[in-house]
């Protein structure tokens, strides 16, 4: 097991380019199931998560290369159609490959993904508009038995909720299935964006992604295509609340702008100066945030539930107090707990966080619960006084390429250590 030691204080200062987006990588793969031919995917980043992908493309029958952040795909021998217990259980955006394997095999066998550290993660939307387009699923005892008796039929599928991981499966099951599907209500996120420019660029007929409403009309099959991930843009917000947190001054680079409105209108609100151009944000911060009044997580274009913990961390040194609504997630202020450990006061009431800041945290011993309350615990970290000690930072490393070097290369005083 590693662990990070962060000795606080550093101001951040330089520049970093950011790592292509995780959120966006997993589906990309999972659609790379849908051709039976060669996909070369660039801007991949190096994180467990993929790994995990990588394991199940490989467990149905893909022949996978890596050449630094370039995956090659070969998916011409596919023929699996189960993905095994365990690697459902290591990453629970598994169930995105539920609809690619469908479209590709007609059936598929997999564990439903239960629980995980952000609470309950129910699948309900996705196994309803699977049926709606003419999948047959039994669950038995946590396990799901799908089959598409004839093919994938088009039909008009209206989401209770914009679910991004609903979305994706609905276009990975339909865009070589039979007339024209119309999803209403749809996640409108930048990786649905990123998917359907992937899969149209295959040769699918994809319109209205990053829209709430998206037609797709079937192909009968796609082609061989190259594609770029996505920047993340939580890996961008974490970088920028460095430079919050510390009085830095941070660029990043590589990113795209406009994904990144969100979070930019929060943290103009802290007072820290933001200079931004298409592909670069710049973010200064003088002497301590101001608080912001309220911060909602919505679901895109509103603030993203990923950056409410860095942005927390973030506030918890900030001169007045900060609330939070957590509107996506049950259980997402697990790091609260250990930023208090850290000399935060932060009070949570249901879905509500109220953060109070104080002048400076002091260095402790904390566990990371989750993959972003990991991150903000870093963050805290960085401003500490004295020694802080980040354990569990396996959840870090399922979505950060290189945490310390890159905090490192910013001027800060960070190491991993195995034990
Ligand atoms: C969510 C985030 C996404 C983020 C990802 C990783 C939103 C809207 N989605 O995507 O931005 O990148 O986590 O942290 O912010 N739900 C159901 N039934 C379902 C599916 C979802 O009730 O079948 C509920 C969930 O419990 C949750 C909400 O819908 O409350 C959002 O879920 P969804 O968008 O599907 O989650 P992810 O795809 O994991």
């Amino acid at each position: 097991m590693s662990k990070l030691i962060i000795e606080g204080g550093s101001k951040l200062k330089g520049e970093i380019d950011v790592q292509g987006a995780k959120n966006s990588a997993l589906p990309v793969l999972a659609a790379t199931l849908l051709g039976n031919d060669i996909s070369v995917i660039h801007n991949c980043p190096k994180l467990s998560d993929v790994d995990a992908a990588v394991r199940i493309l490989e467990h149905l029958g893909c022949r996978i290369q890596r050449e630094q952040d370039t995956l090659v795909v070969d998916a011409r021998n596919v023929d699996g159609f189960t993905i095994p217990e365990s690697l459902m259980r290591e990453m629970r955006s598994s169930i995105v490959f539920l609809g690619a394997i469908i479209s590709r095999m007609k059936k598929a066998v997999l564990s439903t993904p239960g629980g995980c550290e952000l609470g309950p993660r129910p699948i309900d939307l996705h196994l309803d508009a699977l049926k709606k387009l003419g999948v047959l699923i039994e669950d038995e005892h946590g396990f799901l038995r799908c089959q598409v008796k004839d093919k994938i039929r088009g039909t008009k599928i209206s989401l209770s909720f914009p679910s991004v991981g609903a979305t994706e499966n609905i276009l990975l099951a339909c865009v070589l299935g039979e007339g024209t599907t119309t999803i209403y209500n749809a996640a409108q996120e930048p990786e649905i964006v990123d998917l359907a420019n992937y899969l149209n660029r295959r040769g699918a007929n994809i319109n209205g992604a990053g829209k709430s409403v998206i037609t797709v009309t079937g192909v009968s099959s796609l082609h061989q295509a190259e594609h770029w991930v996505i920047p993340d843009r939580i890996v961008a917000t974490t970088y920028l609340c460095g430079s919050v947190i510390t009085g830095g001054e941070v660029c990043v680079h590589k990113v795209n702008t406009g994904d990144l409105q969100g979070v930019l209108t929060v943290l103009e609100q802290t007072g820290a100066q933001i200079r931004q151009g298409n592909d670069f944000v710049l973010l200064k911060m003088e002497g301590r945030p101001c608080a912001v009044k309220t911060i909602r997580t919505m679901p895109y274009p509103g603030f993203p539930t990923d950056a409410q913990a860095p942005v927390m961390a973030a506030l918890s040194i900030a001169q007045g107090t900060s609330i939070f609504v957590e509107n996506i997630f049950e259980s997402r202020y697990k790091h609260s707990v250990e930023l208090n450990r850290m000399g935060a006061d932060i009070k949570l009431e249901g879905k509500v966080a109220v953060c109070t800041g104080v002048p400076k945290l002091t260095g402790a011993t904390v566990h990371a619960e989750d993959l972003r309350g990991g991150a903000a615990l870093v963050l805290a970290g960085l401003n500490a006084q004295g020694i802080t000690i980040v354990k569990n930072i396996y959840h870090i490393d399922r979505g950060y390429e290189k945490i310390e070097a890159d905090f490192g290369n910013l001027g800060a005083h960070i190491s991993r250590v195995d034990e």
